[in-house]
């Protein structure tokens, strides 16, 4: 039955339409993603992947379109979706401690009048195990270099036990240890039968990274395996002549692109 296969899509978006002024920053954008899959999402600097991400979790109000996920309105599955923020977007100074960080992605499934206990702690510490982060567990978060940020997060969006996660960028100003261990961690969760959606802005590592690549600017322009959506036409086009050398990239010879 048509529904059943619906149901069981983790995410299907409709004709997506998000703007902030005149201009869409998403325009009609459709995509069903089945579970168990890492997808990343590529496309140039305003291409609306943030954006797409926030319409995904309900935090920016489509103008037109709908997105469901496994098949019910957001609304109703709140719960669901994890979501690490671009580094950018938080606020270092927030006198807190690792260990509190990961914690929080216990928050929800928590009642709100118990505190988190013993139970949410050890899930806390297992998130921040998986991440490489455990040692750091009573340091204030403002003191860790970027890269052990983007695993504290990490850690809190497992912890959270959603079977969505929506990363954006959890690559970007990364070391490469903390490149590996978040890739580790991401395949491990796709493993477990998790869905990833993960912005991500290096060209030169997204075919070996991902299932399928999704190229957005500001609709999506495909959809599909790194092989099918790498084409080198297609991303002159998208990318306007900034790829140095398309075929470099993809072949890793010269310095990864990145916008
Ligand atoms: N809060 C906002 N208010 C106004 N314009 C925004 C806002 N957020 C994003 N935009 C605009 O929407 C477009 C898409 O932005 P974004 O989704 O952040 O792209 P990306 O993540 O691909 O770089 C850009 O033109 C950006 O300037
Ligand atoms: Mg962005």
């Amino acid at each position: 039955m048509a529904t059943d296969r619906v149901a069981r899509r983790a995410l299907d978006l409709h004709h997506v339409t998000v703007s902030y002024g005149p201009r869409p920053a998403l325009l009609d954008v459709s995509v069903s993603i089945e579970p168990g899959q890492l997808i990343g999402i590529i496309g140039p600097n305003g291409a609306g992947k943030s954006t797409l991400v926030k319409a995904i979790l309900g935090f920016v109000e489509p103008d037109f379109g709908t997105v469901q996920v496994f098949g019910e309105q957001l609304s109703r599955a709140p719960r669901r979706i994890a979501y690490v923020p671009q580094r950018g977007a938080v606020d270092w100074d927030f006198p807190v401690r690792v260990i509190d960080v990961a914690a929080m992605g216990c928050y929800g499934r928590v009642p709100w009048w118990r505190r988190l206990g013993p139970s949410e702690h050890r899930e806390a510490e297992e998130a921040l195990n998986a991440v490489g982060m455990l040692p750091y567990r009573d340091r204030q978060i403002g003191e860790l270099s970027g890269g052990q940020q983007q695993r504290v997060f990490l850690a809190r969006a497992l912890a959270q036990g959603s079977e969505i996660l929506l990363l954006d960028e959890p690559l970007a100003g990364v070391d490469a240890a903390t490149e590996r261990t978040i890739m580790r961690v991401l395949r491990n969760a796709r493993d477990q039968g998790r869905t990833l959606l993960v912005v991500h802005h290096d060209l030169a590592t997204a075919a070996e990274y991902f299932d399928r690549l999704l190229l957005l600017k500001q609709r999506v322009l495909a959809f599909g395996p790194p092989a099918t959506v790498l084409q080198e036409d297609l991303l002159n086009e998208v990318y306007e002549g900034r790829l140095r050398s398309f075929t470099h990239a993809i072949t890793g010879e010269h310095e990864a692109v990145s916008e």
